[in-house]
């Protein structure tokens, strides 16, 4: 049964999260993470990069994926997810580069980037805790809903829904990326943890839909009710939604 936190807001959220993380590392110092990026996990970042900085968490034998990156940015792109995960965590922790696997949407082969960045998952084994936040229409990592999804690493075209949500990033909406490279549900589902993260009412929609116990490929997200240790940390906007039939799904936790 997942486990669901309700928390006050998107701070205490993001300690709760980063305390996860903190737990997970000190009990296996080679813990291999699965990062998210977007709004959401800036909190949680920022509290690791605290830690860090006390001497709580050392990153030194850590390895991380990302979930994601857009096609046709180039990690020194602002907007790239690259750039995120350095200016965010990666510059202010002593975690190895070698260490850091991101997919490369600037690769000149795409489909073989998929394969590429499929066998280097494969090669370290599975994540241990795999990091998510939610998009408004249920994708995690960039798998958006679909007839079908296909579950290895492979390219997306994104959804209007999701261009939408995210052109607050950029300049103007013609300058956002239509496609990009993601993880698929398999690697994702296969980590030994995983950490769904979701704050304000404008993720509520998803969070209810993710709780209902209908597994449907047009919310991704509702893929994780088949997985054994899943914890959704939720403030109260993004768990406004929810009513007794959706809690009974769950085990609420604190
Ligand atoms: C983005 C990312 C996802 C992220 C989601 C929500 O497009 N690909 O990994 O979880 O959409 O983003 P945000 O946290 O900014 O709401």
């Amino acid at each position: 049964m997942m486990k669901v936190m309700i928390v006050r807001d998107y701070d205490e959220m993001s300690r709760r999260a980063a305390e996860i993380v903190k737990e997970q590392i000190l009990k296996k110092p080679d813990t291999v993470l699965g990062l998210a990026t977007g709004s959401t996990p800036l909190g949680m970042y920022k509290y690791l990069i605290e830690m860090h900085k006390n001497g709580e968490i050392d990153f030194s034998n850590v390895i991380t994926f990302n979930l994601d990156e857009y096609i046709g940015l180039s990690p020194d792109h602002p907007q790239s997810y690259h750039y995120y995960m350095y200016e965010n965590l990666f510059n202010h922790i002593n975690i190895k580069k070698e260490n850091i696997h991101i997919p490369n949407g600037v690769a000149e082969d795409l489909e073989e980037e998929c394969k590429r960045y499929e066998r280097e998952i494969r090669r370290i084994g599975r994540i241990d805790l795999q990091i998510l936040g939610i998009g408004v229409n249920g994708h995690i990592g960039f798998n958006e809903p679909d007839e079908s999804i296909e579950t290895k690493t492979h390219i997306v075209t994104l959804t209007e829904e999701t261009i939408n949500a995210n052109k607050r990033f950029f300049k103007s909406i013609e300058e956002v990326p239509r496609r990009a490279i993601t993880m698929g549900l398999s690697s994702i589902m296969k980590a030994r943890k995983i950490m769904l993260l979701a704050s304000g009412s404008n993720k509520a929609k998803a969070i209810k839909e993710t709780l209902k116990g209908r597994l449907t490929t047009k919310v991704p997200s509702t893929v994780l009710a088949l997985h054994p240790d899943v914890t959704i940390i939720i403030d109260k906007g993004a768990a406004s939604l929810l009513t007794d039939e959706e809690l009974a799904n769950v085990e609420l936790t604190d």
